[in-house]
């Protein structure tokens, strides 16, 4: 059986054979951490898009959307903190010349206790078997509590470490864990620098008009610096919700696991103004409606755990991630923040402008705490291609490579074939063909076998085959093939529509996040 990293490498290259993910400028190399979506992906994308646009527009009237420009004034990055502190933790090792984040290295070397423990728990679970009880054996078992008591008390000193911005310490406990390069295999480390990671670039043309400005780390401040416009404009009641879907840009030491960290990639947010106090009940409202958006897919509810922040940003009063489990391990796809008022009573103070909202039930004006949801596209689309993309064993010794795509989210539903090339079963084809396109994204193959064909098609997650034959032209009915159990049906032409459509209807999911 392959490994999970050996599927993953699969599903990366399958993303690209398939036309959904490419390396950036290929035919020059590519760019580090930088990817272009193709012709399935951008599809595949759209649909996350639009799923999470949905939720957050039409599910909630108090929701709005905006779409601001990617260049802002210099000064939201000195207000929102990006210009002092947007930093991370870099290292360098002398011999291989390789740059790593020092919490990343930090935080593998917790993650390789993590796994010495999960080991000798399974090895003892298969021994023991019914009678096993894990919390007894973690605390009565030499070697496994050794690992806790050294996990725990690395945990304690990186988190310290952490929130003290102590650079110094990072370096020390590289050094005490002993953990060396991947690649050159020695400790031989340079010390710990803080680096910023936004692109800068100039706007003007002249050398000395010209100002120094920013690719946007994030599309939050583009919200927050739009408040009081929508707020007015909108006659927005608090509590009310913007929400934005852009991309950010951040110049990551360490781009790796593909999609996951890059340096360009794209983000749906929603920043939801509230009265103070009452940030805590929002706080858990929203954590719970960004998990059930998610469990609604169907990738399996055990793949997604959140995860609170133990380092708070210092303007944040609570912070969550929701994780999904990657080949890779669990890891994080969407934050969910409790950003206080820091972010608006910022811009006030550095704009200069009263940036409040007046409570007609109060009578009082006040400067709103905002509660975020921040999701990665990309990340989403990652979690979904890991989640779907099988290999499967079929009967008589065949293989499929098979995306078990949620049906709202496939980028083609449906696919129509003519038997042959011939008998007037292309032009019947093309019927269907007129009849199902203006509402869903189908494709027509005339090429190759009936079963080559239907592989194409399983191989870029389309719910639906359907043929066209002989007895088509006398009975009107059609063979439909079905992706996942692969059965097929005889369907009357006329039926087509509204079996797609009941299973690609984004509805059935907003039913289920509203229930
Ligand atoms: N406004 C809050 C904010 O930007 P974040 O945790 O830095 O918070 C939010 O980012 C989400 O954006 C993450 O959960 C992740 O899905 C996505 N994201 C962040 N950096 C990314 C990167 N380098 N590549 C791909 N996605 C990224």
């Amino acid at each position: 059986m392959a490994t999970q990293e050996e599927t993953f490498k699969k599903m990366v290259a399958h993303c690209k054979e398939y036309g959904f993910v490419f390396p950036s400028s290929e035919i020059y190399d590519g760019l580090g951490a930088v990817y272009d979506y193709g012709q399935n992906g951008v599809e595949l994308k759209n649909n996350i898009k639009r799923y999470w646009w949905d939720s957050m527009t039409l599910l909630h009237e108090n929701i709005v959307g905006i779409d601001a420009s990617i260049f802002m004034h210099p000064t939201v990055w000195k207000a929102s903190g990006h210009v002092d502190a947007f930093n991370d933790p870099l290292i360098d090792n002398k011999d291989s010349k390789k740059r790593y984040r020092a919490d990343v290295l930090i935080e593998d070397q917790i993650a390789k206790y993590d796994e010495k423990i999960d080991k000798e728990v399974e090895k003892a679970r298969k021994r023991f078997g019914d009678s096993f009880n894990e919390e007894l054996f973690k605390q009565t078992n030499e070697r496994v509590h050794e690992h806790i008591v050294k996990r725990d008390a690395l945990h304690d000193r990186y988190k310290a470490a952490m929130n003290a911005n102590d650079l110094n310490e990072l370096k020390q406990i590289i050094l005490d864990e002993e953990i060396v390069c991947p690649i050159s295999g020695t400790r031989n480390w340079t010390d710990v620098r803080q680096f910023n990671l936004m692109f800068q670039t100039e706007m003007g043309s002249t050398a000395d008009g010209a100002m120094k400005i920013y690719l946007r780390p994030e599309t939050a401040q583009g919200i927050f610096v739009n408040y009081l416009n929508v707020q007015k404009t909108g006659r927005m009641k608090i509590p009310f919700g913007i929400a934005q879907i852009g991309k950010a840009f951040r110049n990551e030491i360490v781009a790796r696991q593909f999609v996951f960290r890059m340096r360009e990639f794209e983000q749906m947010e929603m920043q939801f103004f509230i009265k103070p106090g009452t940030e805590m009940e929002w706080f858990k409202h929203w954590k719970e409606f960004r998990l059930k958006w998610h469990k609604a897919l169907g990738l399996g509810d055990e793949k997604y755990r959140y995860h609170d922040h133990e380092k708070l940003a210092h303007y944040a009063n609570a912070a969550t991630d929701i994780e999904f489990l990657m080949p890779f391990g669990f890891k994080e796809v969407e934050g969910i923040h409790s950003r206080t008022n820091f972010d608006l009573s910022q811009h006030a103070q550095y704009s200069g402008k009263k940036i409040e909202y007046f409570d007609p039930e109060l009578n009082e004006s006040y400067t709103p705490y905002v509660i975020e949801t921040s999701i990665g596209v990309d990340r989403m689309f990652l979690s979904i291609m890991c989640a779907a993309y099988k290999e499967e064993q079929l009967e008589g010794g065949d293989t499929r490579v098979v995306l078990n795509l949620p049906p709202v989210l496939a980028p083609v539903k449906a696919c129509v074939m003519p038997l042959v090339k011939k008998d007037g079963l292309p032009e019947k084809a093309r019927e269907v063909m007129d009849m199902l396109k203006f509402d869903f994204k189908t494709n027509y193959d005339e090429k190759d076998s009936i079963g080559k064909r239907y592989r194409r098609q399983d191989a870029i997650g389309t719910p639906f085959c359907i043929t066209i034959d002989h007895d088509t032209l006398n009975d009107n009915c059609v063979t439909v093939r079905y992706r996942d159990t692969m059965a097929q049906d005889r369907i009357n032409i006329n039926d087509l529509h509204a079996l797609i459509a009941k299973a690609v209807d984004m509805k059935q999911l907003y039913k289920k996040i509203m229930e």
